[in-house]
């Protein structure tokens, strides 16, 4: 395997959402300036959710606002409906992300509707973007299982994926969003989607909560996928996902790409300085076995 990589860079978003401390906005711009400068191409730099019921991120549209966007580098933020849409074009943003799940339960508890009641309500954002240049992500949660409904069947997530694409997502994420599953499952999973959505457009998205992220990571590389997410000290999780803690730690899966001899275009080293910054801010561990330890030679 010798080629190029894209990580998609969620800690702003994805790990800040769910972590205990509530860091100042000023701290968050410096967050995505620091990942600007390691060389990552997209970086999710935070939510125009309900600050209701998710308020670590309520200051979203200031941050948006204070980072210095480099040319060359996609900040996408996260948004479930027409109001988040408005909010985040009202600051300049240039690409979003919409999000469902594979899984009713879950998408019930994540936002208060069913899978085909959001994917309605993304279709009139969908087009807006489309009119305006907006460029559109997708997500899918619960790809692997979820911690209301157990077992999610794969023709869901392929139903679900389909619908993404077919909206005008360039590219849909593939969420295990409780860290549940296991190499096999996610190379069957993928699999399943690819034979409906071209694996170009396709990203995969692990958390790392019962430590099977890289190597699940690994076997989706091994089927052809090249767009990986991740989150900088393997911060986070998902507020309505029970036991969602950590995304795969974005240190993690560039030393493994590179000694996999794949490109990634972003300087480890700098990377691992904004882990080991970020944590101390956090005022917590690094979840990162990289961030820890240190590249080693
Ligand atoms: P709702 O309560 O059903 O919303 O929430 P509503 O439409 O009935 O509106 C209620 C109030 O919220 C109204 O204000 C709206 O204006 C306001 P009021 O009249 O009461 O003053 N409102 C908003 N305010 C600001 N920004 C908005 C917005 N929308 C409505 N965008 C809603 C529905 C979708 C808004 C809510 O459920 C929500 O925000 N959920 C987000 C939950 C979330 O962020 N979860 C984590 C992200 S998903 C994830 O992490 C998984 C992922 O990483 C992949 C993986 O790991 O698998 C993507
Ligand atoms: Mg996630």
């Amino acid at each position: 395997m010798s080629d190029s990589v894209r990580i998609v860079e969620v800690g702003p978003r994805d790990g800040l959402q769910n972590e205990k401390a509530i860091i100042a906005a000023a701290d968050k711009i410096a967050l995505v300036d620091r990942l600007s400068a390691t060389g990552l191409r997209s970086i999710e730099a935070t939510s125009f959710v309900s600050p209701k019921w998710v308020p670590q991120l309520a200051d979203a549209a200031e941050v948006y606002a204070g980072i210095a966007r480099r040319p060359g580098v996609h900040y996408p933020v996260l948004v479930p409906n027409a109001t988040g849409y408005e909010r985040a074009r009202a600051v300049g943003v240039e690409e979003i992300a919409v999000f469902t799940a594979a899984s009713e339960a879950f998408n019930q508890r994540n936002v208060n509707a069913s899978i085909d009641a959001s994917l309605e309500r993304f279709a009139p954002v969908l087009e807006c973007a489309r009119a305006d240049g907006v460029r559109v992500r997708g997500y899918v949660s619960t790809v692997l299982g979820c911690p209301y409904q157990g077992v999610v069947p794969v023709a869901d997530v392929v139903r679900v994926a389909r619908a993404l694409h077919a909206m005008g997502c360039y590219e849909v994420s593939l969420g295990d969003t409780i860290g549940i599953g296991t190499p096999r499952a996610a190379r069957e999973m993928l699999r399943a989607v690819a034979a409906e959505v071209p694996m170009a457009a396709l990203a995969v998205h692990f958390h790392d909560t019962r430590g099977q992220a890289l190597a699940n990571i690994l076997a989706c590389l091994e089927d052809g996928v090249r767009v990986v997410d991740a989150a900088v000290a393997g911060t986070g999780g998902c507020p309505y996902a029970c036991g969602a803690s950590g995304n795969v730690a974005s240190e993690d899966v560039v030393y493994m790409l590179e000694g996999l001899g794949m490109d990634t275009g972003v300087d480890l080293d700098a990377l691992i300085d904004t882990g080991r910054w970020l944590s101390a801010l956090l005022g917590r561990e690094n979840a990162s076995s990289v961030g820890r330890a240190g590249r080693g030679t």
